[in-house]
Formats: C-alpha cells, sequence, structure tokens
C-alpha cells in the first residue's frame, strides 16, 4: 500500500515540476478542442467539381431580415413596376419627430458636400481639391422628382455622389427624404 503511495508522491511532484517543456501539453480529454475544420480559401474536398470551401448560398436563399420583396415601396421607393412612390406618407406616418430625424440625419451624411440648406456649399464643395461639382437639393430640376426619386438617389447615388443604403437604414432614408421636402419648401415660401 505504502509503495502506492510513494508512486503517487513522485507523480504528483513531476507532473508540477514547472520545468518549461517545448512538447505540446498531455490532453488526456480532448472534448472537442481540435475539431477539423476549413479554413476560409482552403480547398476542400466534399463537394465534387468545386473544390472551393466557401461555398454560394444554395439559389433563393434569403438572408434574414433580407427579404424586400413584400414592400418594394419601403426597401427600393418603387413599386413592383418600378415606378417611384409618390409621396413617403403614403407608406409611412410622416411627424414632426420623423422630419427632425431626417434633419439631424442630413446634417451628418448630407452637409459635408450639399451643405446645411441643401444649396450644394458643403465643405467637400467649396474646397477646389476634391474637384466634384455638388447639385443644389433646391434646384429646378428636382421639381417634379417624387419622394421615391430622391430615396433612390440617397440608395443608390448618381454619377460622383455615392449610394448610402450601406451607412443609412431605410427608415432613415425616408426620414432625409421628408427633411429635403421640408428645406425646399423653405425655399419656396423665402426661407420662413
Ligand atoms: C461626397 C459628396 C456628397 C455627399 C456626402 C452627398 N451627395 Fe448628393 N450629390 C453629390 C454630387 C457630386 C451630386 C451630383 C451628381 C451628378 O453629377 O448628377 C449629388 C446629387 C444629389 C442629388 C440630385 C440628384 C439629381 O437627380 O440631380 C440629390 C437629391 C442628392 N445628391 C441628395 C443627397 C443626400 C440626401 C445626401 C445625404 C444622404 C447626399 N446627397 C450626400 C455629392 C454628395
Amino acid at each position: 500500500m505504502i509503495k502506492f503511495l510513494y508512486i503517487f508522491i513522485a507523480l504528483f511532484l513531476f507532473g508540477c515540476q514547472g520545468m518549461p517543456s517545448k512538447k505540446p501539453p498531455i490532453h488526456l480529454n480532448p472534448n472537442m478542442d481540435d475539431v477539423e475544420r476549413y479554413d476560409a480559401q482552403e480547398k476542400q474536398f466534399f463537394y465534387k467539381n468545386d473544390d472551393r470551401t466557401k461555398r454560394n448560398p444554395i439559389e433563393g436563399t434569403i438572408p434574414y431580415g433580407f427579404y424586400k420583396d413584400d414592400n418594394p415601396e419601403f426597401y427600393l421607393g418603387k413599386n413592383s413596376e418600378g415606378e417611384y412612390l409618390n409621396k413617403v406618407s403614403e407608406i409611412l406616418d410622416v411627424d414632426k419627430d420623423f422630419i427632425k430625424r431626417g434633419q439631424e440625419r442630413f446634417n451628418i451624411y448630407c452637409s459635408v458636400c450639399h451643405g446645411y440648406s441643401g444649396v450644394g456649399n458643403g465643405l467637400v464643395a467649396q474646397n477646389d481639391e476634391y474637384n466634384v461639382i455638388v447639385t443644389s437639393i433646391l434646384s429646378e430640376t428636382l421639381d417634379d422628382k417624387s419622394d421615391g426619386y430622391f430615396y433612390d438617389i440617397i440608395s443608390n447615388g448618381k454619377n460622383n455622389m455615392k449610394g448610402y443604403s450601406g451607412q443609412i437604414n431605410e427608415e432613415d432614408r425616408w426620414a432625409i427624404v421628408t427633411y429635403i421636402r421640408a428645406l425646399r419648401y423653405m425655399k419656396d415660401n423665402d426661407n420662413e
């Protein structure tokens, strides 16, 4: 019996010798610590004919939250025939807070180029180095444009202006549209 005790103590002491070792530690219970997996860009052997590990989604797959076909007016600013939505108020409740939200977002995202009043005199437009000619949001060329058109411009951009669908969510884009309406309204009414 006592022999076992010595062996046990010896093992115990060796086990805790605290000496650095280059060998990996003994892993008595591996659990699922070293499960085989593919790294990105690695070759895989499961699917024949196509070795890529990064698979294309199955046709028709829609990521959670990305189904937009049920409400094209809201998501795209157009109906399923491709006609622009006339007024934001047809699909969303527009109140003072909504326009204020649009003002805040406009000042953050648009004023750098279009200026706080929308006339196109933001800092970027003032700086010759950038060489972009920024359209005035109050311009007469936009008089006949619908709300859906403005939404489309914010989402997808035009020429030198890039789209903001990556930074601004749908509801905020509509809020900005209402603020553009407010700016244009103020122009038509002598900035009162
Ligand atoms: C980096 C500068 C820049 C920013 C930021 C910017 N724009 Fe523009 N925007 C432009 C330029 C440049 C044009 C002119 C594009 C062209 O050549 O027709 C333009 C054009 C427009 C037009 C007129 C489109 C037309 O049909 O003529 C609208 C409306 C507009 N921008 C709205 C916005 C709104 C709203 C935001 C904020 C979400 C915004 N822009 C942010 C540079 C910018």
